[in-house]
């Protein structure tokens, strides 16, 4: 039986890249949405449902993607409500890449400095998709996690969020400025920077010579990259008696680990990855590596 991806997208067009890996991960096909609205939702849904029978129906999945986090959560959540009994397809959520990304980077991180439990963590800009998700996982894995923002507000809206969404404690703090990097990152084991493309967050000097750090992780691959000193494609070397990782060095394992999610979601029915599951199968696919 073919194996169709539904994508659910909530940008106006549904993203090329995500229909990409899809097919390279083993959909037969993808349904293509964009500009999807929670109205929209339960049809689209029901759609899947009501057309295989349900030992057929983990051969439709459902992709839930797009720019807009906040947006891709209440789909998934409306989506999962439309389902009953054992009228249920497999979802994944992964809003501009977020989940996946940040789950990359924190199994690099785990690999590198085993348990994260009492380290302190930076998440430098930790306010976007990328740096929340990471931020609550390192929080749920142990970390004393501190993300940065140049806003107050916005910096304590992510805490919030973060904390609730993850059931953790973390912390916010305002970085207006990079001469204040020193301090915020004063007995950190860990610098993740989750900055927007093209920004760079963190100069050299500001890490460098801080002892506590042991990993600094940039996921920005847009020059200026966002930790200066750090290239795209590394993958742990050790720079400064720091073990670096660039957006490359990251995204390798990212792309690998999203296909083997969309793979995973044509196994069973009743599957949704959020940022915990995905991080199940990155976890499994680490244990496998030899
Ligand atoms: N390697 C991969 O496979 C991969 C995949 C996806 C994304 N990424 C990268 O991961 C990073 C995070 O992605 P994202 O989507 O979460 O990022 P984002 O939402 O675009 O930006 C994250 C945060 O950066 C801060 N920021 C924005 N403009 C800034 C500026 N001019 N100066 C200083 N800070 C600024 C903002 O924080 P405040 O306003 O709170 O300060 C914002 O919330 C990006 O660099 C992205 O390109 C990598």
């Amino acid at each position: 039986m073919r194996k169709l991806l539904l994508q659910l997208d909530s940008s106006r067009l549904p993203s090329a890249f995500d229909q990409v890996v899809a097919y390279d991960a083993g959909a037969d096909e993808i349904m293509s949405y964009g500009g999807v609205t929670e109205s929209d939702i339960r049809d689209l849904i029901y759609g899947c449902l009501f057309t295989r029978g349900p030992k057929d129906l983990k051969n439709t999945a459902v992709w839930i993607g797009g720019t807009n986090m906040t947006a891709g959560e209440q789909l998934l959540a409306m989506a999962v409500d439309a389902m009953f009994g054992p009228f249920r397809v497999s979802l994944m959520l992964d809003s501009n890449g977020s989940n996946t990304t940040a789950v990359a980077a924190v199994v690099k991180i785990e690999q590198a400095l085993g348990s994260p439990t009492d380290k302190k963590v930076v998440v430098l800009a930790g306010t976007g998709p990328v740096g929340q998700r990471a931020a609550g996982l390192l929080a749920k894995d142990g970390a004393r996690v501190t993300i940065t923002s140049r806003k107050p507000e916005q910096g304590d809206k992510a805490r919030q969020f973060i904390n609730a969404r993850f059931n953790v404690q973390v912390e916010s703090a305002t970085l207006a400025d990079p001469s204040q990097l020193p301090r915020a990152l004063d007995g950190a084991a860990v610098l993740l920077n989750a900055g927007a493309a093209g920004i760079q967050m963190a100069p050299r000097a500001a890490w460098t010579g801080v002892k506590t750090l042991k990993i600094a992780v940039d996921l920005n691959a847009v020059p200026p990259l966002g930790i200066e000193g750090v290239d795209v494609n590394d993958a742990g070397i050790m720079k400064d008696g720091v073990a670096v990782f660039g957006a490359f060095g990251v995204g390798n394992f990212k792309t690998k680990l999203h296909k083997a999610c969309i793979a995973r979601l044509f196994t069973r029915n009743d599957l949704v990855l959020d940022a915990e599951a995905i991080a199940e199968v990155a976890r499994e696919l680490v244990a496998k590596q030899p």
